[in-house]
């Protein structure tokens, strides 16, 4: 059975995965209605979208994902047949500092979209409704050396930030188990690619090796995470909305585990040659900082189930991924200068006051 949605509601369209998704969403359906809605917090950049923004199938609204009044209004007016819901505070650092806001946008908003989804799915006027809830594989905690998580691994979660995801992720499968309402699920790895906020490791790196500033390296270095690049999830998001059976939980992964020292390093090399720096240079930047509380030490994901059922496999190597992404960040300092002005300067004093390991 597959499904091909006329008319998108994105939630958070406005960050890094969200803008992604509508830019390769848009160009594999054209014919697609999107609407954003997203508040625009400090993660949220309309210079995302200014190849979208003239285009008469996309439409921007400023709003609250917790505003019941607009959601309702949205829903109806533009006949939303699928809800894919991105929209988050997603940095686990600014859980830790403060998790209120985690609670109120990502559990409490996505409560009320699931209950304005339900009334509009409710109404009959769209024959086809499905509401996509985009989640991480954090929700699965922490794993030893071996070992993956699959979709029947029990959420425990460990941060503030990952409780909150699996929060509204039961409360979407609630919302099916109790009123039918066709959810579905994705819980991804790591995202690597264009569009990143710089206070997530590697455009975090990058931006701070091009400025020659420290590269913070919370506790030994050895966490591992499996980066997957942000246009697979992307695709991986569209097959999953238009082919899985309402109800369905879908992990998508790379399959690309990395310690994080490693990525560290090689970071750093790869901008040794492209910044003209002799060999070496930029690994001086290191610098080894107090661990993160809380840390997960490993996530692995086991995305076999989206593959096997739904077709989707990643189309990036690492090696292509990251060389790709650090040349956008080189072309695009404009966009990093834009965003990182204000409020992330002193958030990263903050973080990187946290003094050495
Ligand atoms: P992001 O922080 O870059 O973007 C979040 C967007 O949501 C921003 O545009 C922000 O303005 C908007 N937003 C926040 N609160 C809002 C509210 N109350 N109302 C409307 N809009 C609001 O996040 P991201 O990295 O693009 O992640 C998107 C989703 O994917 C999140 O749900 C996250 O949990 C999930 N995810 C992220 C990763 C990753 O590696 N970044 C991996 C797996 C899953
Ligand atoms: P991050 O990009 O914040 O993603 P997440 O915590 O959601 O996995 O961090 C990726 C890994 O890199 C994580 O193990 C924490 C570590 N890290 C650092 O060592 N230094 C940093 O400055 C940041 C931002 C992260």
């Amino acid at each position: 059975m597959t499904c091909t949605p006329v008319s998108l509601l994105v939630t958070g369209g406005a960050g890094f995965i969200g803008s992604n998704f509508i830019h390769s969403y848009m160009a594999n359906n054209p014919l697609c209605m999107v609407t954003n809605l997203d508040c625009l917090t400090y993660a949220g950049n309309l210079k995302n979208l200014t190849a979208v923004e003239e285009n008469p199938h996309y439409r921007f609204v400023k709003g609250d994902i917790g505003d019941a009044a607009l959601v309702a209004e949205i829903l109806a007016s533009r006949r939303i047949d699928a809800v894919v819901h991105f929209a988050a505070e997603s940095h686990v650092d600014r859980s830790i500092t403060g998790p209120e806001l985690f609670v109120r946008t990502n559990v409490l908003g996505t409560q009320v979209l699931l209950e304005e989804s339900r009334k509009h799915w409710q109404s009959g006027v769209v024959p086809d409704f499905r509401f996509l809830q985009i989640s991480t594989d954090e929700v699965y905690g922490s794993l030893g050396d071996t070992g993956y998580f699959t979709e029947e691994t029990p959420l425990a979660a460990n941060s503030p930030y990952s409780a909150s995801k699996a929060g509204a992720d039961l409360l979407v499968r609630a919302y099916h188990e109790t009123f039918g309402l066709p959810t579905l699920n994705t819980r991804c790895s790591n995202n690597y690619g264009p569009y990143h906020f710089p206070e997530k490791l590697i455009p975090l790196l990058i931006h701070n090796i091009i400025n020659e500033k420290p590269l913070p390296v919370y506790g030994d270095g050895l966490n591992v995470r499996d980066w997957l690049h942000v246009r697979d999830h992307a695709v991986a998001i569209e097959t999953v909305l238009k082919k899985a059976v309402p109800g369905s939980v879908y992990n998508v992964g790379g399959n690309n585990e990395w310690k994080n020292i490693d990525i560290v390093n090689l970071v750093c090399d790869l901008l040794d040659g492209r910044l003209g720096r002799p060999e070496g240079k930029n690994r001086a930047l290191i610098s080894f900082v107090k661990d993160r509380p809380g840390h997960d030490r490993r996530y692995a994901i086991d995305a076999s189930r989206l593959t096997s059922d739904l077709g989707w496999s990643p189309s990036y190597t690492f090696e292509e991924g990251i060389a790709e992404t650090i040349d956008w960040y080189l072309a695009h300092q404009e966009w990093v200068a834009d965003v990182t002005s204000g409020a992330y300067l002193e958030y990263y004093q903050v973080q990187y006051n946290r003094g050495a390991a």
